[in-house]
């Protein structure tokens, strides 16, 4: 018996590929460990899209090289495998024996038997017509799973490295789709979320259904609790998504909607094609469909030519929206992007810090708010396990995405349940049965 292990770093489609690594392994044989220590074969799904990740790998490398000695394979996937494949695949000529970028996860099973006889580099991007889409059905008895919709990006968000790691956007048949969803369901999965780059934009190159078709038919189908997607833009959250709110009772009620500023100015320089005033209208629009709908976002603070009255407008779109959540960053300058030309007006590192940290202590605060608002309200919580400290209290989800503990029992996973709020945490929600 072989054994693999997989580091992931970065966002849900390096999570997501890295559950087919390890599914299309097992058809030779691999089965998964939780550690370096016993792995023949040790990889680590790499991300770009800030600088911290890519100083992971560095030391990610640093920690298991030495179990090449004892004849386990290396190898680096994922998307600095895509844009810095070569220079990755010289630097670690003694340390690595594979490096593969995202389109070539499929192959993998023949990539892992070339390290037999020989170093193997493959990062090229596949015709778009030849990319295909593993059909991935294994939920591991979990109650959630992620199914794939469209790979790669066709927007030119001029901080971002997506395009150059991913590259261009893909729909996946929405046949094929509805199909892996039903299996999934066929195992006990109660919840699918939806995953591309860009999710809205989905089949409106081709004749496929759109975005808004997709979800209607992934609804239909029987066993099918909840839909989830991510990550959608705000250009292209249409009227018909917005009405799916109002149709699809089995669509939850949270949506992660990265608006990255709230100033014009900065929305422009980023090439994001909508404005503060669009997305507010967008925001608005969302919540007259669906009445509590929770939302969280992604901003980016310190974008070259951010001044301190674009960052404030920053401030007061948080408070405008209220966001319940969001995951801030302080911009990165990452090769190849664009907003490398707007350089000449860098934002010090200490001023972009500083944002930074203001910008989190009042979203910490408003999370805080927003949780303190369940207090006494009854949710409907899919229950994913027991927590981590004690099988007595169980976990699971609201459909505003807010993670719950309750004293609950095992018999209880995999249901929804009634669950009266008792206390709001920062980052969690107590409760009891109701
Ligand atoms: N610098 C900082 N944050 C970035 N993001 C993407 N690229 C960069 C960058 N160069 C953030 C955006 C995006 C999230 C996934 O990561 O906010 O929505
Ligand atoms: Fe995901 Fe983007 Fe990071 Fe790649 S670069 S892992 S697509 S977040």
């Amino acid at each position: 018996m072989k054994k693999v292990y997989i580091k992931t770093f970065g966002c849900q489609m390096n999570d997501y590929d890295s559950a087919k690594i390890k599914a299309l392994l097992g058809e030779d044989g691999y089965v998964a460990t939780a550690s370096p220590d016993d792995a023949d074969l040790i990889l680590v799904n790499t991300c770009s899209v800030r600088e911290k990740p890519e100083h992971k790998l560095r030391s990610f490398i640093g920690e298991v090289r030495h179990h090449r000695e004892r004849g386990a394979r290396i190898g680096i996937a994922g998307c600095m495998a895509q844009h810095a494949g070569a220079s990755l695949f010289k630097r670690y000529r003694k340390d690595v024996d594979l490096v593969f970028g995202p389109d070539h996860v499929p192959n993998v099973r023949e990539l892992v038997q070339r390290t037999e006889t020989e170093r193997v580099l493959e990062n090229s991007f596949l015709d778009n017509a030849a990319f295909a889409f593993v059909q991935e059905t294994h939920s591991d008895g979990k109650v959630g799973a992620f199914v794939t919709i469209q790979k790669g990006c066709d927007n030119k968000c001029t901080f971002c490295i997506v395009p150059m790691t991913r590259g261009t956007e893909v729909s996946r048949p929405s046949a094929q789709i509805l199909d892996e969803v039903r299996a999934l369901v066929d195992q006990g999965v109660a919840e699918v979320t939806l995953i591309g780059q860009n999710v809205n934009s989905y089949g409106l190159k081709t004749d496929e259904k759109t975005f808004a078709e997709l979800l209607y038919a992934v609804a239909e189908l029987p066993g099918v609790e909840r839909i989830r997607y991510t990550t959608s833009h705000p250009r292209d959250m249409g009227p018909d998504v917005v009405q799916a709110y109002r149709d699809l009772p089995q669509l939850t009620s949270h949506l992660h909607l990265p608006v990255q500023s709230g100033s014009d100015r900065m929305l422009k320089r980023m090439k994001r094609f909508y404005t503060r005033e669009r997305y507010l209208e967008v925001v608005s629009d969302l919540r007259s469909a669906r009445p509590g709908l929770s939302l969280t976002t992604d901003i980016i603070v310190g974008f070259p030519g951010e001044t301190d009255a674009d960052f404030d407008e920053t401030m007061t779109l948080l408070e405008e929206v209220g966001f319940d959540g969001s995951f801030s960053f302080k911009y990165s300058p990452r090769p190849g992007t664009p907003a490398l030309r707007l350089s000449d007006e860098p934002v010090l590192d200490r001023v972009a810090g500083e944002r930074l940290k203001v910008f989190q202590k009042r979203q910490q605060e408003l999370t805080l708010v927003s949780n303190k608002r369940d207090e006494g309200r009854v949710f409907d919580v899919l229950v994913e396990g027991p927590s981590r400290w004690d099988d007595d209290v169980m976990c699971g989800r609201t459909g505003t995405f807010k993670m719950v503990n309750f004293p609950g029992t095992a018999d209880l996973i995999g249901t929804t349940v009634a669950v009266e709020i008792t206390r709001g945490f920062t980052n969690t929600l107590r409760g009891e049965l109701a």
